[in-house]
């Protein structure tokens, strides 16, 4: 089988030819038809991500494709069955082994590039914006990078929750995409005093930040007494410093979150969101915007546009003809 494997910190993505991996004990092999890319893939092979990998290795967070063999003495989806999964690192190849406890069934007509682009981005959402900062309807959430992948998912779920959404996002168009996933109003991210227009919101409850740096200041001084700001990520690539005294003086919470992390300590946190999200989008109730789906030989072009900040919402690689 083709995968696509870094050698080195930093190095080039290549593509190889691989032996066609055999599912062990409790897996089942999936031939791959879409995978969702992720900033984090970019962070990976530069050596900055959370989770190191050792070299060589495959890249590809999550997927989705047709299960066509299972392990010895194991019961799971049947061949042929369609599934979706997050793997962390491995899913940019034609066929992969995965626990059949962490495959997702796919929902009638959900087309693979709409399954390949949503566990993180919605997985990430809906945990940030339920399980932790508990989002009440009419509260006021501002979501930085509000266009981007995981932003433009905390734009509709907030929606969802019956928030009063603020999306951030840089120039007319990227604030069009976030006004259309549910945003009532934007702010171009571009605007000179970011930390003025944040404050003439008026207050705001929930701040998503996927960005960090300068405009994840500026958020966190926006909120009101007994705001809640979730550290989501770092795409500006500057760690907000965020000070205990403003926190103890405004009774404000800031809260981290990994959705992968659950993987290691609660699976079935992930499971169970990742189910409540696929019967909504079963019902009609999300959207899942992927602003380009490229072949999987265009990979390195795909990922440059991603670092580019030329891509909306999702970015899919797809193997299928
Ligand atoms: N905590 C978690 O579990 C979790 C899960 C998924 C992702 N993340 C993190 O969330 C962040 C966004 O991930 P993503 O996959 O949604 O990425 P993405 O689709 O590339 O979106 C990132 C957004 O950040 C904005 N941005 C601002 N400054 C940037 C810069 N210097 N370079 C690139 N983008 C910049 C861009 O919007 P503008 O051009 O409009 O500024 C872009 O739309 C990453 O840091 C990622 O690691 C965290």
């Amino acid at each position: 089988m083709k995968a696509w494997r870094v050698a080195e910190t930093a190095g080039a993505f290549t593509l190889e030819t691989l032996a066609d991996p055999l599912p062990a004990p409790g897996e089942a092999r999936v031939r791959v038809a879409a995978v969702g890319l992720n900033f984090a893939d970019l962070l990976m092979r530069d050596g900055k991500y959370q989770v190191r990998p050792d070299f060589p290795y495959t890249p590809g967070m999550e997927m989705a494709g047709v299960v066509d063999a299972l392990g010895p003495g194991t019961t799971g989806p049947a061949p042929g069955t369609r599934v979706l999964a997050y793997l962390g690192m491995g899913a940019l190849a034609e066929a992969v082994c995965v626990p059949v406890a962490r495959l997702l069934p796919l929902p009638e007509g959900m087309p693979f590039d709409h399954a390949a682009a949503f566990p993180i981005a919605y997985g990430t959402s809906h945990l940030a914006l339920g399980r932790k900062a508990a989002l009440a309807p009419g509260e006021t959430l501002l979501v930085l990078g509000a266009a981007g992948g995981v932003g433009l998912t905390a734009v509709e779920i907030g929606r969802r929750m019956g928030a009063r959404v603020v999306a951030v996002a840089r120039g007319a168009a990227k604030c069009a995409v976030a006004e259309a996933a549910g945003a009532h109003l934007s702010i171009d991210s571009d605007t000179p005093d970011l930390k003025a227009a944040f404050k003439a919101l008026g207050g705001v409850d929930v701040v998503y930040d996927a960005v960090g740096g300068a405009a994840g200041e500026a958020a966190l001084s926006a909120l009101r007494p007994e705001g809640r700001f979730l550290a989501i990520g770092f795409a500006s690539g500057q760690v907000p410093q965020i000070r205990a005294n403003h926190l103890l003086v405004k009774n404000l919470s800031v809260i981290g979150l990994w959705w992968g992390g659950y993987l290691n300590f609660a699976p079935e946190v992930l499971d169970a969101s990742l189910r409540q999200l696929l019967d909504w989008y079963a019902e009609g109730a999300l959207r899942p915007h992927v602003s380009d789906t490229l072949p999987f030989a265009a990979l390195p072009e795909a990922l440059d546009r991603l670092a580019a900040r030329a891509s909306t919402g999702k970015l899919v690689i797809s193997l299928q003809p």
